[in-house]
C-alpha cells in the first residue's frame, strides 16, 4: 500500500529538527515513509514535530539534547537501533551563528560554534558509520552554508565552521564509499529563525533579511521546504550515483556575486 513512499522501512537521524529546515526535512521524510530519530534543543517544539508526524501515521521519536556533547550523539545512534533496529542515514543540520568580529568574539563562543556546527558532525558520524556500514544504501546529508564560500559581516566563527563542514563531508565520502554516500548542501538565505538572528550582525539589521532575499537571482528568500526537497533527493536512491558532492541551493546568490 505504501510502495510509492521511497523511504519506507528506512531510519534516519535528523539534528536541528525542532525548527526551520530540519523541521521541514523531518516532515518531508516522514511523508515518504521514513522512521525518524529527531534531535533538537527545544523539547516542546520537538514534540510538536513528532505529534505532527504521528497525526499522519508517520513514525518519529524526539530526543532533546546538545549535539556538541559526545555522549548525546552516541545516544542518538543507540535510539535508532533500539527503536528501529537499523540506521540508514543522517541529516546533520543543527547550527548556531556565534556572531562577533574576531577581536570582539569571546573564545568560548568560537569554541561553542565549532562544537555545535562541526564537532557534532564528527561525533555523530563516528558512532553512526559502523551502523550505516551494515545497510545496503546508507546516505548522509551535511548542512553547511554558502558561508563556506562567502564572507558575512561579524560571522568569522560561522563561516570558518561551515567551510570545515564542506571538507569533512568530502573526506567522509572518500573514507566510506562505496557503501555510504555522503553529500553536503550549502543553502543561501532561507526564511527561518536563524536568518533573522543573523541580521543583527549587519550594519542595517532591519534591511538585512529583506536584502538577502532580493539580492538573489530568484529575488526571494528560500523556504525550509526548498531545502527539504534537495535533502530528500540526496538521501533517496534517486541520487544513487552522487557522493562527495557539494550543492549550493541559494536562489543564485553565489552566481550573482
Ligand atoms: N537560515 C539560513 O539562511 C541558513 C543558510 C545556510 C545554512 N543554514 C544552516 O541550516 C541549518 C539549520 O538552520 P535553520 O536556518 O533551519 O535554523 P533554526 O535556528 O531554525 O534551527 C536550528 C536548529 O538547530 C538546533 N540546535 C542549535 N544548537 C543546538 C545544539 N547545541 N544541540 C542540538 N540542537 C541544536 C536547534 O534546536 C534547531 O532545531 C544550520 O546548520 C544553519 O547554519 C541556514
Amino acid at each position: 500500500m505504501h510502495m510509492d513512499k521511497s523511504l519506507i522501512n528506512k531510519t534516519y537521524i535528523i539534528t536541528g529538527a525542532s525548527s526551520g529546515m530540519g523541521r521541514a526535512t523531518a516532515l518531508k521524510f516522514a511523508q515518504e515513509g521514513a522512521q525518524l530519530i529527531l534531535s533538537g534543543r527545544d523539547e516542546a517544539k520537538g514534540q510538536q514535530v513528532v505529534n505532527e508526524i504521528h497525526s499522519t501515521n508517520g513514525s518519529a521519536v524526539f530526543y532533546q539534547g546538545d549535539v556538541s556533547d559526545l555522549d548525546y550523539n552516541k545516544k542518538l545512534v543507540e535510539l535508532a537501533i533500539q527503536h528501529y533496529g537499523q540506521l540508514d542515514g543522517l541529516v546533520t543540520n543543527a547550527g548556531i551563528l556565534g556572531l562577533g568580529s574576531i577581536t570582539e568574539l569571546e573564545p568560548k563562543l568560537w569554541h561553542d560554534t565549532f562544537g555545535v556546527n562541526v564537532n557534532s558532525v564528527f561525533y555523530l558520524l563516528k558512532f553512526a558509520i559502523p551502523e550505516m556500514l551494515k545497510r545496503p544504501s546508507a546516505s548522509v546529508v551535511v548542512n553547511a552554508s554558502i558561508a563556506a564560500f562567502k564572507t558575512f559581516p561579524n560571522h568569522p566563527a560561522y563561516c570558518a565552521s561551515k567551510a570545515a563542514l564542506v571538507a569533512l563531508a568530502k573526506q567522509a565520502a572518500v573514507e566510506y564509499g562505496p557503501t555510504i554516500r555522503i553529500n553536503c548542501i550549502c543553502p543561501g538565505p532561507v526564511d527561518t529563525p536563524l536568518i533573522h538572528a543573523s541580521a543583527v550582525a549587519f550594519p542595517d539589521p532591519a534591511k538585512a533579511v529583506e536584502d538577502a532575499g532580493k539580492n538573489t537571482l530568484l529575488q526571494r528568500l528560500g523556504t525550509p521546504e526548498d531545502i527539504a526537497k534537495l535533502t530528500f533527493f540526496l538521501i533517496s536512491e534517486d541520487s544513487s550515483w552522487i557522493t562527495g558532492s557539494v550543492y549550493t541551493i541559494d536562489g543564485g546568490a553565489i552566481a550573482k556575486g
